[in-house]
């Protein structure tokens, strides 16, 4: 079986990479894993073992690249993307062309080389943001930042494959992810590498915000379930981490790292801010058999002893 990961010198598709090396996945075992990245600011060739996997460094919107790696590919699992909100609220043209037309040539590859299963990764943020509640995966899909609507938009695009073609193609829109190896401009890394520097942490209008927090081991173990037991053309939402404000996380963290809270600073609102996510993940619990494993509290010490402990890590990265 060989296993194509995009984007998987990032933070969540390495963790991919290194659960499967590590034989976290059985189904999986003995893969032969090809890793497709463009080492952009935000991937790291760090974030993955020496070996056991074959790096082909490049775009995802080459298509000479990516025929050439997609080729006897039985299985694809798709995260490469630029991922962050607040880059593509000063500049978007690069969500547009990775997400939205790197995926589409990723789409067509896949097609042309007779795949097995493309797995594509989404997000939460597609549906826009919901007050009370939760989004069932049927919800319409309204976002709001250029991020999200990239996101959507290579999602519908991964939607249509399936529907015109026939690829095999399934989609996960997870809540947002902490862990070990996320890059240090998003919040969890960012407020801890601050504080770690004696550095005040910016802390977004009324802080009322609400994220649910899921650890990316919980992630991944999700998106393998989808790579081989989802139903070709659906839909599954991942989450199940733990809501909270951004304000109580901040406060989290500071208590984490024993800082104080003169250290968190009310700056502007983001633009365009969406106020909630919460997604119903009762279809792949009741379908697959997902459910999280790592309790928030065990998940985020973890990741702050990591970031403490790796600042050879992050510093550079921080530094980009
Ligand atoms: N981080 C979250 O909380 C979260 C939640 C739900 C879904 N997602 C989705 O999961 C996926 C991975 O997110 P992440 O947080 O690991 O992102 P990340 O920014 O850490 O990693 C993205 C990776 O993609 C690579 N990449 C970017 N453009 C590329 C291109 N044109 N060709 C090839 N490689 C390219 C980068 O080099 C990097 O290694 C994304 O699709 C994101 O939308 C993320």
């Amino acid at each position: 079986m060989r296993v194509l990961v995009t984007g998987g010198a990032g933070f969540i598709g390495s963790h991919y990479v290194r659960s499967l090396l590590a034989g976290e996945y059985p189904a999986f075992a003995g893969a032969e894993v090809v890793v497709l990245d463009l080492l952009t600011y935000a991937g790291t060739r760090t974030n993955l073992p020496a070996d056991g996997h074959t790096f082909v460094h490049g775009d995802i919107r080459d298509p000479a690249v990516v025929g050439a790696a997609m080729a006897g590919t039985d299985v694809v699992v798709h995260f490469a993307a630029e991922s962050h909100v607040d880059r593509s609220i000063t500049g978007a043209a690069d969500f547009v062309s990775t997400n939205v037309v790197g995926t589409q040539v990723l789409l067509q590859a896949a097609l042309d080389a007779g795949v097995g299963r493309f797995v594509h990764v989404s997000t939460d943020e597609v549906y826009g943001s919901i007050d009370e509640g939760s989004w069932p995966e049927t919800h319409p899909l309204e976002p709001n930042s250029p991020y999200s609507a990239s996101k959507a938009s290579s999602d519908l695009l991964a939607r249509s494959y399936h529907r015109t073609h026939g690829l095999p193609v399934c989609i996960t829109r997870c809540s947002n992810n902490y862990g070990p190896h996320q890059f240090p401009e998003k919040v969890i890394p960012l407020f801890v590498s601050n504080l770690l520097d004696g550095k005040k942490v910016p802390l977004y209008g009324d802080g009322l915000n609400v994220r649910d927090w899921l650890h990316v081991d919980d992630h991944c173990r999700g998106i393998q379930l989808v790579a081989e037991k989802g139903r070709d053309g659906e839909v599954y939402n991942i989450g199940g981490g733990t809501e909270l404000t951004n304000r109580e996380l901040t406060h989290r963290l500071v208590a984490a790292v024993g800082a104080d809270e003169s250290m968190i600073e009310k700056v502007a609102d983001r633009l365009g801010h969406d106020r909630r996510y919460s997604v119903d993940w009762s279809k792949i619990a009741d379908e697959l058999g997902y459910a999280p494993r790592v309790p928030f509290e065990r998940g985020l010490a973890e990741t702050v002893e990591w970031y403490t402990a790796n600042r050879d890590w992050w510093e550079p990265l921080k530094a980009r």
